[in-house]
């Protein structure tokens, strides 16, 4: 796998702040007596307002590191270290709240809940870390008119594709 920062598009900021830091990463999965060797030594640093692109053949370990990076999986080895916080000294609580505020997911297949609204969807992280629903539907409504939503849709069934993208950045993430 190999990493790419766009030369254009890796915007560094005056001050450069390391949003997310991958040192020596690590991922092992095994099945039975099948061991598998995804991540050897992964690490990267990743500046507030920078784009990463990682790149690599089917299969060599993008969605492993990227779930990882976003705490959705545990390393096998090394750590990972967001906004100054190493989630593996978290509790899954502090984990789950830090996932909350600093990062959105556009995921590669949609990870919306049916039964609520596009609008619904969006506004979901917001709720959840308390902001009051007229404000979080406020910011919901305009982040899907931002992404090119129809208004038609907006209280319809979640819609895939500019409802993930404004999920994702629905609360303001850090990255
Ligand atoms: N849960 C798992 N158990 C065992 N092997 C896995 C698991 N998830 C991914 N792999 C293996 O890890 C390798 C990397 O997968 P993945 O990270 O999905 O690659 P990419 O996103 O670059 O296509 C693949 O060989 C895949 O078969
Ligand atoms: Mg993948």
């Amino acid at each position: 796998m190999s990493e790419n920062r766009e030369a254009g598009g890796g915007r560094r900021e005056a001050q450069s702040v390391v949003v997310l830091r991958a040192r020596n990463i690590a991922k092992t999965y095994q099945e039975g007596k099948l061991r598998t060797e995804v991540l050897l030594d992964a690490g990267f640093e990743l500046n507030r307002g920078e784009t990463l692109a990682i790149v690599g053949a089917s299969g060599s370990g993008k969605s492993t590191l990227l779930h990882i990076v976003g705490g959705l999986d545990t390393p096998t080895g090394g750590e990972i270290e967001l906004e100054g916080r190493v989630l593996s000294k978290l509790s899954d609580a502090e984990r789950g709240r830090v996932r909350n505020r600093s990062l959105g997911f556009v995921y590669q297949f949609h990870h919306l809940l049916p039964e609520f609204s596009a609008l619904e969807n969006v506004a979901m992280p917001l709720l959840i870390r308390g902001t009051p629903i007229h404000d979080a539907r406020d910011r919901a409504r305009a982040l899907l008119d931002r992404a090119g939503y129809s208004p038609v849709f907006i209280h319809n069934d979640a819609v895939p594709g500019m409802a993930r993208r404004a999920h994702a950045t629905g609360a303001g993430p850090a990255l």
